[in-house]
């Protein structure tokens, strides 16, 4: 290759891996870290990455000069080559043992029972989030769905359980991933340094819509927090209009009350999410769609079509109570 040729190559490469790496910035990744514990695991991402892409180099060096060198027959030095691969095989088990340990302090590090956190209890359903926000007075508990509210800077502890299948909690910004395990509880704490939205999403195929489990972490400066959590903690806003009024009560009298908990009226089934303040999340159907009327409407009028699968049947309904109903789940907020 004459030296021109090899700039070019380098040049390539180089290109390459810069549009590589551009993907590892900002949205739902692990090389863009906004928290104590994914700060640590991104050093250990990396450390890993340089240690392999060494190693390689090498590997590829020590390759070409064997190749080139055949070229010019030499005898084989039998003791040389004892000598090379116990070499190496020694430098495997260092290399091995270091990476390791770095492991294992860096679990360690990440995975402390923090003093006085924030503790949510997260339920992973087929294909939908629960989760509900602990604390030592039950009057103070309150359960929401798919959208999580945490404060910047204090240790949020998740506890997930889940209801059906295994499905995993990862949001790539704030920590590494953990499982969602039928009939065993599983925690994880995350520590996030900067206010923002994070998305998440189940991590482990879990059914038909496994990429169609999404959740968002909104960090948000304590103050901020304690005004969310105490709007969550409150019943269902009463309706405003006559519409509002006749879609709480046609959602009281069909089948919707049966599935769904909305605080403060009769409807408190448990199988579909608390709808209580569904109207000030951002999503309907764990990421699906934008919350605004007309999605709400789109999702009872058919959610076979928009989410094929999901446990939600079709409740049929005239337009002019599929209007009154998404009227009232959007004032919900
Ligand atoms: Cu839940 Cu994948």
């Amino acid at each position: 290759m004459t030296p021109k040729r090899v700039v070019r190559s380098l040049s390539i490469l180089a290109v390459a891996t810069a549009l590589v790496l551009t993907g590892c910035r900002g949205w739902q990744s692990a090389t863009d870290p906004h928290g104590a514990q994914a700060s640590q695991l991104n050093a250990l991402i990396w450390l890993f990455v340089i240690v392999a892409t060494t190693i390689w180099a090498l590997v590829m060096l020590v390759l070409a000069a064997a190749l080139w060198r055949r070229r010019s027959p030499s005898e084989l030095h039998e003791q040389r080559t004892t000598w090379a691969v116990g070499g190496a095989m020694a430098a495997s088990v260092l290399v091995i043992l270091g990476l390791t340990v770095a492991s294992y302090i860096t679990t360690r590090h990440i995975s402390p029972d923090p003093a006085d956190p924030l503790v949510i209890r997260l339920r992973g359903y087929q294909w939908w989030w629960s989760a509900t926000y602990l604390n030592a007075q039950p009057a103070e508990s309150f359960t929401t769905a798919n959208e999580l509210h945490v404060p910047v800077g204090r240790p949020v502890r998740v506890e997930l359980e889940a209801q059906d299948v295994i499905h995993s909690f990862w949001v790539p910004n704030l920590a590494g991933k953990q499982d969602l395990i039928p009939g065993r509880s599983n925690s994880l704490v995350f520590t996030v340094d900067l206010s923002g939205t994070y998305r998440g999403q189940c991590a482990e195929f879990c059914g038909l819509q496994h990429a169609h489990m999404a959740l968002l972490v909104i960090a948000e400066p304590e103050d901020e927090f304690q005004r969310w959590r105490k709007a969550q903690l409150a019943d269902a806003n009463a309706p405003t209009t006559p519409e509002q009024s006749a879609g709480r009560d046609i959602f009281m009298a069909k089948a919707c009350a049966a599935c769904h908990t909305v605080r403060g009226t009769s409807a408190a089934g448990n199988l579909g999410p608390d709808l209580t303040h569904v109207g000030g999340r951002q999503y309907i159907g764990a990421g699906m769609l934008p919350t605004t009327r007309g999605s709400l409407a789109a999702w009872i009028a058919d959610p076979q079509t928009i989410k094929p699968g999901n446990n939600m049947p079709l409740v049929p309904l005239e337009s002019r109570e599929l209007n009154a109903v998404s009227a009232w789940l959007a004032s919900l907020q």
